[in-house]
């Protein structure tokens, strides 16, 4: 473990967790206190974070695992502790760790590596998704079919927006060669049973890639429990920074992939006749890493370590329920999802009002929520949508916050009807 939890149940305070992002303190539109409700989107970062970076800069900015020289090795130090420290807080082994881009970049890195392993043979096979899948972890299956020949299958949700389990145990058959699937839904805030979709996966040999994107922030993640072969997130949505990201790999997995990029830092040897590759994980990295990105991240992740899991799944929970509770009594909504056990992200739609109308309303009353078809277009169309407003909290989100949303929706709506 990196730290204890020195901030427990007992002694956790929201007003003491707000003070450590400077962000929150600041208006919008010329004085109006801002209420961030769009943490799904991005979280805000704390001011330790925000250090992280800038000192490395200030004290020790070189390239890393080249130079021999004094700073090349502190910036190399502090590089692969990030990546030991990240390994640690989801329970991989740290040669199992490739900083990405993002959630996007790594679910295209297993995508494409897996698409020049298996080649043009994949005729009469399938790769296995969700309804509820984000666009990130669709299209670059879309282009992993047309390049080997494999179809694409969907779990269906059922009307709640839960899983349908039944279908998937019938779908995960021998000729299925991946199950990719998110883990909490960022529009439904549905959390997925994520360990018996990779069982089923591994029962048939197929490879199992899971979205933490939302799921990492909410829940102590615990790769090698869910059974995965792959476990994807950004460090964005992690109090981190933004332009990197985790690919985490179960032992063995990467050894057996194909290079993504190729380039400076991934290879072993050159010559102009052929080329061989380094072992993982920088066989996936090719050339200079987001370095201030990974030390960030690291950062976010020690930062967060502080907290108690169920001191923080406690206040998200409550400030969640406290949330729906407030979409329930809003006449003519509809909550998307079940509308019990959110993960911290509430999407609605009210009659005959369009959501982008809302998030203008809400936002000149200071009130940020985003809008829009959330990159999950299928499910909207699912649905019967084209686009929903979605509130989402984070661990610095307070029941003012959630009240300011009240009121801020119930004069948009009195705007609207
Ligand atoms: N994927 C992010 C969201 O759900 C950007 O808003």
């Amino acid at each position: 473990m990196i730290a204890g939890n020195t901030i427990t149940l007992a002694n956790f305070s929201v007003e003491t967790v707000r003070q450590e992002f400077p962000i929150l303190r600041r208006t919008v539109h010329g004085g109006t206190p801002l209420v961030y409700l769009d943490n799904a989107a991005t979280v805000q970062k704390p001011q330790r974070v925000i250090d992280a970076i800038t000192n490395f800069y200030a004290t020790s900015n070189a390239n890393v695992h080249r130079g021999g020289h004094a700073l090349g090795t502190e910036a190399t130090a502090l590089f692969e502790a990030a990546r030991t420290d990240v390994a640690s807080f989801i329970g991989a082994a740290p040669d199992g760790v490739v900083f990405t881009r993002g959630t996007t970049e790594s679910i295209n890195l297993v995508a494409s590596a897996l698409a020049s392993k298996f080649g043009a043979n994949l005729s009469g096979k399938s790769v296995v998704i969700t309804e509820m899948e984000h666009h990130a972890n669709i299209v670059p299956w879309q282009v992993f079919c047309e390049k080997t020949g494999a179809s694409l299958r969907v779990i269906p949700i059922h009307n709640d927006g839960t899983l349908d389990m039944h279908s998937a145990c019938e779908m995960v058959t021998e000729n299925v060669v991946v199950v990719a699937a998110v883990h909490v839904s960022n529009t439904l805030g549905v959390t997925n049973p994520v360990a018996e979709l990779c069982a089923l996966a591994q029962s048939v040999g197929a490879v199992s890639v899971i979205d933490g994107a939302q799921a990492i922030v909410h829940y102590p993640i615990d790769v090698s429990a869910i059974g995965c072969d792959f476990y994807v997130f950004s460090g964005h949505k992690l109090y981190g920074p933004t332009g990197i990201g985790v690919l985490a790999a179960r032992p063995g997995v990467l050894d057996e992939l194909p290079p993504y990029q190729t380039g400076g830092a991934m290879i072993d040897t050159v010559t102009f006749e052929r080329t061989t590759y380094g072992a993982p994980p920088l066989r996936f990295e090719a050339g200079t890493p987001n370095l201030d990105g990974a030390i960030g991240l690291a950062e976010a992740v020690r930062w967060l370590q502080a907290f108690s899991r169920d001191a923080i799944v406690e206040h998200e929970e409550r400030i969640t329920e406290e949330l729906l509770s407030v979409l329930r009594d809003v006449p003519g909504v509809t909550i998307l999802g079940p509308g019990r056990k959110h993960a911290g992200i509430a999407s609605f739609v009210i009659d005959s009002m369009h959501a982008h109308d809302i998030g203008t309303l809400l936002d000149e009353q200071g009130v940020a929520v985003r809008t829009g078809h959330h990159c999950t277009m299928p499910l909207l169309r699912r649905m019967g949508l084209s686009s929903a407003v979605r509130a989402s909290i984070a661990l610095y989100t307070t029941s003012a916050d959630i009240e300011a949303f009240a009121g801020a929706l119930h004069s948009a709506i009195r705007i609207l009807r």
